[in-house]
Parts: C-alpha cells; sequence; structure tokens
C-alpha cells in the first residue's frame, strides 16, 4: 500500500475524476468478464452521488449511490483498484458512503452484491434480502442496511 494518506470524497458527474471512475470502473468491473458497457449502464448518473477513494489526485476506489424510492439509496459499481484491494479502500470508501447518505437524510443503503463479494458486505453489516439472481451473467443477491438518523 502506497504511504499516501487515503482520503474519501465526492466528486462531480462529468469531472475528470468521473472519467477516471468510469475508466476504473471499466477495468475492475467489466474487462474482467469480458464485457464492454450495456446501453443502460450510465442510466441516471447524472442524478446520482460519485463517491471516491483518493490517494493525493489518484482515483483507487469508486462507488455510485442512486436515489431510490423511500429514502433509499442504491450503491452501485463499486470497484476498487487491483493493486489496492483487501487493504481497507473498500471498507472505507463503504463507510464514508453510509456517512455521506446518513447526512443527506437517507434511511438505507442497498446494492446488487455479487456473490463473490458478498462476504465484504456482510463484514460492513449488510444484510441478504431476497434470493440469488442473475445480472451481467453473474450471480448477485440483494443486500441492504439501515443508517442511523444523523439529521
Ligand atoms: C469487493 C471490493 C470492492 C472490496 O474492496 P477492498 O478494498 O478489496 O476490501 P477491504 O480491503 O476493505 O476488505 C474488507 C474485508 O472484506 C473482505 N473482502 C474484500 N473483498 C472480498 C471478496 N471479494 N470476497 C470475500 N471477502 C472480501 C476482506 O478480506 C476484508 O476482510 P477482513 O476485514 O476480515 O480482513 C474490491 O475487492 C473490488 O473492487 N473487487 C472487484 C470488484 C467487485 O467485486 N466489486 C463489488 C461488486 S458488488
Amino acid at each position: 500500500m502506497p504511504d499516501i494518506k487515503l482520503l474519501c470524497r465526492e466528486y462531480p458527474f462529468g469531472s475528470g475524476d468521473y472519467r477516471a471512475a468510469v475508466a476504473l470502473r471499466f477495468a475492475v468491473l467489466r474487462a474482467p468478464l469480458g464485457l464492454g458497457w450495456g446501453a443502460h449502464d450510465f442510466d441516471a448518473e447524472e442524478e446520482s452521488f460519485h463517491l471516491g477513494a483518493f490517494r493525493g489526485d489518484v482515483l483507487v476506489g469508486t462507488l455510485i449511490l442512486r436515489p431510490r424510492e423511500g429514502g433509499v439509496l442504491q450503491m452501485r459499481q463499486v470497484a476498487v483498484a487491483p493493486e489496492e484491494q483487501g487493504c481497507g479502500v473498500g471498507t472505507a470508501l463503504v463507510r464514508f458512503a453510509e456517512e455521506f447518505a446518513a447526512a443527506h437524510g437517507y434511511a438505507t443503503l442497498t446494492a446488487h452484491a455479487r456473490m463473490t463479494a458478498l462476504a465484504f458486505y456482510r463484514k460492513l453489516g449488510y444484510r441478504v434480502e431476497g434470493e440469488p439472481f442473475v445480472e451481467i451473467g453473474i450471480p448477485h443477491v440483494g443486500v441492504a442496511k439501515d443508517l442511523p438518523v444523523t439529521r
């Protein structure tokens, strides 16, 4: 792990950081599956929150928070750079997302968790909701976590 301190923050849709995030998302979430982008992969991204974990100016982790009905934010496209995986970046970013969501008045975070990443979400206190399903050709399951009210 590099010596540069990790900092989590929001970045604007369409910014240079956003473009770096799209590249990271592609490298981590699509290319290993031999997939390109789908027609609806960027739906609602302008209305979503974009959060990143940075070392200096370098984006090393990203996720999207998409507003859903009923005080719910859906966490999407959670990706950590391969050389940074297993070092706590994902944990720091999801915890930041939870604080961010609660501070913006949302009550619940949900996600479609890849089965391969389910243990990661369980360790962060997410519960499984419903039955497994297939998305982008691989098994997923719904997960959710209720957030403390902070405002
Ligand atoms: C899944 C991912 C976001 C986790 O981020 P990370 O920075 O690697 O995770 P952390 O280092 O914070 O790990 C926290 C804990 O979860 C565990 N964990 C992380 N990824 C895991 C995985 N894929 N499967 C099982 N456990 C995992 C770690 O071992 C660690 O456990 P510990 O606290 O007992 O040591 C990241 O590995 C990643 O981008 N993976 C590829 C893409 C992906 O699967 N994204 C999620 C789509 S739903």
